[in-house]
């Protein structure tokens, strides 16, 4: 864990140790003499708390405390989530998927580190990666945070900077739970799991300094696949994704290139011919086998790497993003005290790539602890399609407000524009409400008064248990709460 924060959780649990007991995770104590920075504008939290009314509490994860504050937007339900580390339980298809992945990148070249906390500062999770002070990732509709300097991480690259700093080897992967104010649907559900992989080579240890030579020499090593591979673009793109100049020539570019790409090829050829064939044997002709498997290179763009990729695969008649990935920005292992190495990187989504091996038909599943889903799943056979247990009749419920409007703050706004409404909010209020008895939430009209301008939103709630049929009282109940909160935490008018 980062210094920082363990400095001030162990002077945390010092201070209060005496009157303060929040042992189980997703508690949130009394912690008396603990220091709370306050925000000069107070604002709402989550729930309806104040900020006067939360000072002198914080919160416990994994055994350490956080002191919370007007920041924080965590509820107990992600808290309560925290311990359960999918990647990490033996037979969970996450898990197995990321053993899968990891076994295509051996030791001693790559460690594997399991085991990172998911609370990170906002430095870690955003500042080392170049994030713009606006990046529209930081903003609180979209990240859980603790309190104002420290946040669940929305992703392994968290771990980036510190993983090069400690440089215990030439390459890594980092799997870990990651946390997201997200949609709700079928493929988003805010806890979910990354797997960061890097290798790096190191200037001052290769053969006269030849950085492209050994690179090339180390991508003959790597696996020959038969794959059938679309790269139409040239490396480098000199405005969307500029040679790194200052610090790489194009040759030494264009062979990290090539390692990454054909390391990445080699995992996902691994990954779906595994699925293909074990589909086969049992018969199964719903996922039929695109010979050669067909794989995409298409540009993109990360703040911490340059030039970026994505990969895509070819799987079931539609292109999938698989990876995101590229050449590491320079700062990073600069700042990282480590300039000499440079390398590429790059970000997987575990349940993504497990959805489409086990053909997962809905996020929710991966938490499910129905014996009818994890039973299912072995390390003796590590992908064998699910075969769904059942489909429980769905409910649907709509939910029409006017927003409040916000152009006006006359009569005292003092609850104004840090209110604003966003599609996110609702999402976290049906979680809240509802945890997974929801399938998906979306929005089916909206429209402005023409002369008010005032906005009116009418989202649709489709209530549908994975496990059990919902009774219609059931799902009436969870709605109105749903309504109730809405006009509480948000102050719209219900339509
Ligand atoms: N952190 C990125 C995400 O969550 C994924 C990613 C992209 C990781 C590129 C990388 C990378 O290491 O090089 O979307």
């Amino acid at each position: 864990m980062n210094a920082h924060l363990t400095r001030r959780a162990d002077a945390v649990r010092a201070a209060s140790s005496a009157r303060l007991k929040c042992i189980t995770s997703g508690q949130i104590s009394q912690c008396p003499r603990v220091q709370i920075r306050h925000q000069a504008q107070p604002t709402t939290l989550q729930g309806g708390h104040t900020a006067s009314s939360v000072k002198g509490l914080c919160t416990e994860i994994n055994g350490f405390s956080y002191p919370i504050d007007e920041w924080t937007n965590v509820p107990a339900s992600i808290l309560a989530s925290v311990s359960r580390r999918l990647h990490v339980q033996p037979s969970h298809p996450v898990s197995l998927t990321r053993q899968l992945i990891e076994s295509r990148f051996p030791s001693p070249t790559y460690i594997h580190y399991n085991n990172l906390s998911p609370v990170v500062t906002v430095s870690q999770n955003f500042d080392s990666l170049g994030f713009a002070a606006d990046h529209p990732g930081r903003s609180r509709t979209d990240t859980y945070y603790i309190n104002e300097h420290t946040v669940l991480r929305t992703h392994t690259s968290a771990h980036q900077a510190d993983t090069f700093r400690k440089d215990d080897s030439e390459g890594y992967t980092i799997s870990a739970d990651v946390y997201r104010r997200d949609a709700i649907d079928r493929s988003h559900y805010p806890i979910f799991h990354q797997m960061e992989g890097a290798r790096m080579w190191d200037r001052r240890k290769t053969p006269e300094g030849d950085i492209a030579k050994t690179v090339w020499s180390d991508v003959q090593r790597l696996p020959k696949r038969t794959l059938r591979v679309e790269d139409p673009n040239p490396t480098v793109n000199p405005e969307r994704n500029p040679l790194q100049a200052k610090y790489h020539s194009i040759e030494e570019v264009e062979a990290m290139a090539a390692h990454l790409k054909r390391s990445l090829e080699d995992v996902i050829f691994e990954l779906f011919s595994k699925a293909t064939e074990s589909a086969a044997a049992i018969g199964n002709t719903e996922m039929p086998p695109e010979e050669p498997l067909r794989v995409r290179w298409v540009e993109a763009y990360f703040p911490f790497t340059s030039p970026s990729w994505e990969l895509e695969v070819f799987w079931q008649g539609d292109w999938l993003e698989v990876v995101g990935c590229g050449i590491v920005k320079q700062d990073l292992p600069i700042n990282a005290g480590v300039p000499d190495k440079v390398g590429w990187a790059f970000g997987v989504g575990l349940e993504r790539v497990a959805m489409l091996l086990f053909g997962i038909p809905d996020i929710r599943l991966f938490w499910s602890q129905d014996r009818r889903f994890l039973e299912q799943f072995s390390s003796n056979q590590p992908i064998k399609p699910f075969v769904p247990f059942s489909k429980y009749p769905a409910c649907h419920k709509d939910v029409a407000f006017w927003l409040r409007s916000t152009s006006s703050s006359a009569g005292g706004g003092s609850r104004g524009n840090s209110q604003d409404f966003h599609e996110n909010d609702i999402m976290e209020i049906v979680r809240n409400v509802a945890g997974d008895s929801v399938e998906d939430v979306r929005l089916v009209d909206e429209f402005s008064h023409p002369i008010t301008a005032r906005k009116s939103l009418c989202y649709r709630i489709n209530y549908r248990s994975l496990e059990r049929t919902l009774r219609n009282e059931e799902a009436n109940e969870l709605h109105q709460m749903v309504r109730e909160r809405l006009v509480d935490q948000y102050g719209v008018e219900l339509r």
